[in-house]
């Protein structure tokens, strides 16, 4: 597992990001930290943290990325309006995996209020080490591509 790793949270996901952090650096991968600092008392917009950390893997500066919030669900709402990033909100252990091999995956949402902490951990394991199987998955995630492509110019009513 070397490789750089992008992390971020709001206030609802930084007890559970700072404990992904400490873990990843444990295995001596390189973390970019987006925010939220844990030592911050602030109530954030998680959009902004998903934002730095989404545009940063679109843009090709980073491979993978880690958002958590309160539920993971507002992190994955918006890291997907970004092109070329695919988040998946995992809470077991089998979409870990599935999002991996499917999906290919590159962002992995978790939400602090949902999961076991130390379970989280086991997702974020499986997702780093478990490889994409292309083949007709890939076809499937360019289909996604042409979505956004396509879908990104459509005229506001
Ligand atoms: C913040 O209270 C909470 O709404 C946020 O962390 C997240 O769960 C949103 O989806």
């Amino acid at each position: 597992m070397s490789q750089q790793i992008g992390i971020a949270s709001d206030h609802g996901g930084k007890v559970l990001k700072d404990k992904i952090t400490r873990f990843l650096k444990e295995q001596k991968l390189i973390v970019e930290d987006f925010g939220v600092p844990l030592d911050s008392s602030a109530s954030v917009d998680y959009p902004d943290f998903a934002a730095q950390l989404s545009l940063s893997i679109s843009q090709g500066k980073l491979k993978r990325g880690i958002l958590v919030c309160g539920s993971g669900v507002g992190m994955s709402i918006a890291a997907n309006k970004f092109p070329g990033v695919r988040a998946a909100l995992v809470q077991d252990e089998f979409t870990a995996k599935m999002c991996r091999l499917h999906n290919d995956a590159n962002v992995l949402c978790l939400g602090e209020r949902v999961i076991n902490h130390d379970r989280a951990l086991d997702f974020v394991k499986l997702w780093l080490t478990t490889e994409f199987e292309g083949g007709r998955h890939q076809s499937r995630l360019d289909k996604i591509t042409l979505i956004e492509q396509t879908q990104s110019a459509a005229p506001s009513k």
